[in-house]
């Protein structure tokens, strides 16, 4: 059966593309078959997987202007692009009833050929988060150990109660896991501990070291596991993916 998660923090600049390409791309290598969907007007999962003319891509298919269409990036690894066009999503389909379920009717279909759907979302929670939200089984919320890291957690997880109220009882937090973590810095290490107290069951062991080959991988068109096999980075993204599996 397939899982479709969504990453998700309305806080901007956490980890949510850099998470959702590199924990995609070592499921792939770990043999699952998994489809990334990119839902975010700024596209940069769909630039970062050095996608740069995607003809479809999941706006029109969203307006049904167009069948859907995922592209092969890799072996078991394939993209519903995104549009800078998402941005006017909320506008046009603002006051249509069932607004908030067109994206789980647009993958139904290409979920028997899929065991993981990965959902990139975007830094708000207007409707296309909210779509992310009605359809997945599970979320992951990135987070940067720094002040004020959890406001944008404690925003996430009210909006994730109402969701479970109105639109998809099945949702779950499938954890929260520490991005760009710097260990020399106190103040990361503390922060860390404050939301590990308070979420104890939420929080994951794995975190995500501030790798510089994280931030360069994308501007080639690659994921960690392949521009730097080494790399902290792709150390730390191959744990999470395990323990992801785990959950
Ligand atoms: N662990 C890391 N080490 C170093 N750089 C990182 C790391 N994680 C992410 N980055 C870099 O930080 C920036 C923000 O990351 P990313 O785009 O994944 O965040 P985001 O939450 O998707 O942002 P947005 O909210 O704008 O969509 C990017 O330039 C990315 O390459
Ligand atoms: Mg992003």
């Amino acid at each position: 059966m397939s899982k479709i998660i969504a990453f998700t923090n309305q806080k901007g600049g956490v980890g949510k593309t850099t998470s959702t390409a590199n924990i995609g791309a070592g499921l792939a290598r770990a043999g699952y078959k998994v489809l990334l969907v990119d839902l975010d007007p700024q596209i940069n999962l769909t630039s970062g997987l050095g996608l740069t003319e995607a003809e479809f891509n999941v706006y029109g298919a969203l307006l049904q202007e167009y069948k859907v269409k995922a592209y092969p990036i890799q072996d078991n690894l394939a993209l519903i692009a995104g549009s800078p066009a998402l941005s006017s999503f909320e506008k046009v389909k603002g006051d249509e009833l069932d607004r908030e379920f067109l994206l789980k009717d647009l993958l139904e279909p290409l979920l028997e050929r899929c065991d993981y759907v990965l959902l990139d979302c975007p830094p708000a929670l207007g409707l296309i988060t909210l779509n992310a939200y009605a359809c997945a089984n599970a979320l992951y919320i990135p987070l940067e150990a720094q002040l004020y890291a959890t406001d944008g957690l404690e925003k996430v997880l009210e909006m994730v109660t109402r969701v479970q109220r109105r639109l998809n009882p099945t949702l779950v937090v499938g954890g929260i896991f520490f991005t760009r973590f710097d260990p020399r810095k106190v103040l990361r290490r503390e922060t860390a501990e404050v939301v590990r107290d308070k979420y104890p069951d939420l929080v994951l062991t794995s975190t995500i070291r501030e790798t510089i080959a994280l931030g360069e991988a994308p501007h080639l068109g690659q994921d960690i596991f392949t521009y730097a096999p080494t790399s902290a980075g792709a150390m730390d993204y191959g744990h999470l993916v395990q323990e992801i599996l785990t959950r």
